[in-house]
């Protein structure tokens, strides 16, 4: 099979998938339609990897979620989902405008009591939530942002976890680039560092898994805080 066969192989399976498990409700198209409406671009998690984010918070027993990326906060929608009453998650988010459509699509989905976003670049904002009395520690971590910033996503998710918090490193994989040694993308050089870091950090256990759907071939990362 060539890679256009492939491709739609995946989205068919992604579709079989999406729609016994995964099937979205008012609130999850409303929030695409937004997004798409308001030119933001269709780089969300797929319908069943949000739903696999959800599981992994319900799982993870999660109260409090940091979500560093929020775009349109269609991952936000199926994080925020998965906290009991009185949970709470910070979405953080460099642009103002997807921001805005973020805010409008959580109040839609009922959940802007529980789901706030932030503006500004993460690395201005993540110290801001540091210093917040009461904000940290994160039972989850979900890190989506730009990617050449991972190395230090994943740093300021160390320090604002604790024992037993779970980080979710979105795009891990890049379409097999991360083997990549050569490549100069930043993209792929902060994701190589990043791997690195959390190889070397005795604080992690971590592993990654690669995977392909609507959204091509890629993987997440994944990594409990162990001491
Ligand atoms: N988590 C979303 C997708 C996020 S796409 C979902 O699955 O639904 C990546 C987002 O990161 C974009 O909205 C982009 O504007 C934002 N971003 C890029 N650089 C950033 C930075 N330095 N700080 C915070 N957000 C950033
Ligand atoms: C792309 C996909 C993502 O999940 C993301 O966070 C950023 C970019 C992409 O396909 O370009
Ligand atoms: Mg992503």
């Amino acid at each position: 099979m060539n890679k256009d066969t492939h491709q739609e192989l995946w989205n068919a399976v992604d579709g079989y998938i999406t729609e016994r498990l995964a099937p979205a409700d008012e609130a999850l198209t409303a929030a695409l339609e937004a997004s798409e409406a308001a030119g933001l671009p269709a780089i969300n998690v797929a319908p069943n990897q949000g739903k696999l984010l959800h599981l992994l918070a319900l799982l993870q027993g999660a109260r409090t979620v940091l979500e560093i990326g929020t775009l349109g906060g269609y991952s936000t929608i199926w994080l925020a989902r998965a906290l009991p009453e009185g949970g709470r998650l910070i979405s953080l988010e460099y642009d103002r405008a997807h921001a805005e459509v973020a805010r409008v699509n959580l109040a839609r989905a009922g959940l802007d009591k529980i789901a706030e976003v932030r503006t500004g670049a993460a690395l201005d904002t993540l110290p801001r939530v540091a210093a917040e009395p009461g904000a940290g520690p994160f039972d989850l971590i979900f890190i989506d942002a730009d990617k050449q910033n991972n190395p230090r996503y994943v740093e300021w998710a160390l320090k604002l976890s604790r024992p037993g918090s779970l980080i979710i490193v979105d795009n891990a994989v890049r379409g097999g680039a991360l083997v990549d040694a050569d490549n100069q993308d930043p993209a792929i050089v902060g994701t190589r560092q990043m791997y690195d870091l959390v190889a070397r950090e005795p604080r992690l256990s971590a592993t990654a898994v690669q995977t392909v759907g609507t959204k091509g071939y890629d993987g997440l990362l994944l990594a409990r805080v162990v001491a």
